[in-house]
Parts: structure tokens; sequence; C-alpha cells
């Protein structure tokens, strides 16, 4: 078992392909977009590959495709069929934002990815628009129903936003009435790639319990499966389940089981760390297996304990001028 300096279990990786986005939510980015990397910043799908190979040798049990969004990347299925039979993985997964997903669902499903996780803030077209400045809510439903009708377990991701969706709580945890979804609410976290101070989170785990329950006081506390992100909840009688994610509020550090690869081949072994080393670079100096492997094992052995504690620190006197379609969330 690939294990850090702390005994935790290294299994999960998230991979992020692009930071480019063909939406502008903006909790997220600037209207404007991103300084987009350039395609010789960007790692290629023979480096991604190598990587995911190399990493699910050395103990990687699941991987979660990210951006940015997935599906604006050229060929993306030709990286997702490669990573899909690579021997020893159990789990591939994506986060994506239903844009352009819909087509891709039935070839999805026969690569054998299970679970999808759907960004959709808000029920409401208008609403969509005004946070995601883009008319696109029409195809993510189609995108949903796409997944739906092939049997895929999807989470729903909402971000809650102080004035902005409030509205859509009771909506959403009404969606999971009907349909087997688990929409999960997600603490608004102060990466937004604009610059501008954070002012503080006015929707934390409790007060979005308490918003709910306000309708529906009988809602069910379920067991979180282990390495879980959200608190899971289940209205009798509802067909899908109800998550809080208190991505702000609370620390996942103790158990944290995940590394991430930036668009670029940085590893970050904490969501909070810059990038301790660069796979690509190291690729495109010729570095064997060997060489590569090494320099990983090295990184997972000076993870830190609790990376988000210094962050929030830094976070509370300076704002966060990082993105999280650039480090894939
Ligand atoms: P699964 O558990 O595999 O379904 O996915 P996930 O919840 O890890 O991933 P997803 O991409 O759907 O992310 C959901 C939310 O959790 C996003 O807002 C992420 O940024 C947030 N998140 C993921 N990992 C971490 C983490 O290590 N720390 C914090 N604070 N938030 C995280
Ligand atoms: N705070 C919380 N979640 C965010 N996401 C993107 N930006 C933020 C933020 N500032 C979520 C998206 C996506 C997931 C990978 O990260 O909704 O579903
Ligand atoms: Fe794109 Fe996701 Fe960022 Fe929205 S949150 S702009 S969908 S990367």
């Amino acid at each position: 078992m690939l294990k850090d300096n702390h005994g935790r279990k290294i299994s999960y990786m998230r991979l992020a392909v692009t930071d480019r986005c063909n939406l502008r939510c903006f909790y997220c980015m600037p209207e404007d977009g991103l300084n987009w990397l350039s395609r010789a910043e960007l790692m290629t799908y023979e480096e991604m590959l190598r990587s995911c190979s190399l990493l699910v040798k050395m103990g990687i049990e699941k991987i979660r495709i990210t951006g940015g969004e997935p599906f604006v990347r050229k060929d993306i299925m030709h990286l997702l069929t490669a990573i899909s039979r690579l021997d020893g993985l159990k789990e591939l997964g994506l986060t994506t934002n239903g844009v352009l997903t819909a087509p891709y669902v039935p070839e999805l499903k026969k690569i054998g990815v299970r679970s999808i996780n759907l960004s959709l803030d808000t029920l409401d077209a208008n609403r969509f628009f005004t946070i995601t400045r883009r008319d696109e809510f029409a195809s993510v439903m189609t995108a949903l129903d796409a997944m739906l009708s092939h049997d895929m377990e999807v989470k729903i991701n909402a971000v809650v936003m102080d004035g902005k969706n409030i509205q859509d709580i009771i909506p959403l945890v009404e969606l999971a009435k009907e349909l087997p979804v688990s929409v999960r609410f997600i603490e608004e976290m102060p990466f937004n790639g604009d610059g501008h101070v954070y002012d503080g989170l006015h929707w934390d785990y409790l007060r979005i319990l308490d918003e709910i329950k306000s309708k529906y006081p009988q809602i069910k506390k379920l067991d979180d499966p282990a390495y879980s992100t959200s608190y899971n909840y289940q209205v009798p009688g509802h067909k899908g389940t109800i998550g809080i994610i208190a991505a702000y509020s609370r620390t996942f550090c103790g158990s944290c089981n995940r590394i991430r690869i930036t668009p670029q081949g940085g590893l970050k072994t904490c969501l909070y760390d810059d990038g301790v080393l660069n796979l690509k670079d190291l690729m495109r100096a010729g570095a064997s297996d060997e060489v590569l492997e090494d320099a990983l094992l090295t990184a997972f052995g000076h993870r830190p304990a609790d990376g988000w504690e210094a962050e929030r620190a830094r976070v509370a006197k300076t704002g966060i001028h990082e993105s999280m379609a650039t480090i894939g969330g």
C-alpha cells in the first residue's frame, strides 16, 4: 500500500487535463477567463498516461479526471480509454460541467466509467446564466438525462453562494425525490482566479443543513463511505440522497488519501501546496520510470500534516488568486 510520512494511505489521484473551460462560473474564474496555458506547457496524453500508469503501479486505485472542463480538451476519450485499461485501477471517474458531455455518455459507460460528478448550481436557466455567464443550461440537463438513462451513478455538485442560488437549495433537494442522484451542496471556497479578497463564508455546512431541515425536518443522516468528501443524508421516500461538502469549514487533512496532477504536470500532494515536483519536466528531461518513481516517493514522504490550517490563515489575511480550474478542485 502506498503511504505518506504520516501513515495516510495514498490511493486517489485527481488528474486535471486542462485549465480551459467553456463556462465562467464566477466563483472559479473571471469573465475573461484565465491566462490559458499554451499547448507546450500542457502535458501530452502520452505523458499523462505514463504518469497514470506509473502511479497505478505504485498503488493508486482511483483516478478522477477533472479540469477546467475535461471535454474541451480534444480527443479526451482517447486518454480516458487508455487509462481505463490500466491494470490495477479500480475506479475511473470524472467531474464535468456537462455542456459537451451528453454525446460521450454511451462510450464512457462502455469503457467502465460508472460514476460522474456533474457541476450544477441551479435549476433555473436564468440563474444558471448569471452564475456561469453562459447560456448552456439546456445542454447540461441533456447530459444529466443521458447519464441517468445509461444508469450512471451521478453526483451533482452545487456550490452554495450567498445572494446567488440560496433559492435553489430546496428545488435541488427535490431533484433527488424522483431521480436516483446524490445532490451535494458545497461550501464556497476562496478560489476564484480573480484576486479579489474573500469576504468570508456565509453559508457553512450547518446553515445549509438548517435550510434543508426547514422544509424536510425528517431528513436522516446516512453512513458516510470511507474518504467521502460529503456528509450524507436522505429524505425518507426520496430515491436519491443529499450530501453537504464542508470544503471550507472542515479539514479533510487527517484522512486525506488524494494527490493531484495539474495540467502542466505539477504534482500536488496537498490541495494547498504549489506543486512539489513537475512530472512533465522530468519526463522531457529524459527521466526513466525508476527516477520518476524515486521522485514521487520522496514527495510522498514530505506531505504536510495539515495544509489547510496554514492556508486558512493565509486566505484570512490576503484573499486568494488561484482558480479552481488550474488546480482541478
Ligand atoms: P468523489 O468522492 O470521488 O465522488 O469525488 P470528490 O467529491 O472528491 O470530487 P469532486 O470533483 O466532485 O469535488 C467535489 C468538491 O469537493 C469540490 O468543490 C472540490 O473542490 C472539493 N474537494 C475535493 N477534494 C478536496 C480536498 O481535499 N479538500 C477540500 N477542502 N475540498 C475538496
Ligand atoms: N468553491 C467550491 N467549489 C468549487 N468548485 C469550483 N470552484 C469552487 C469554489 N470556489 C467545484 C465545482 C466542481 C468541483 C470540481 O469544484 O463546482 O464541481
Ligand atoms: Fe468551468 Fe468548473 Fe470553473 Fe465552472 S467551476 S468555470 S464549470 S472549471
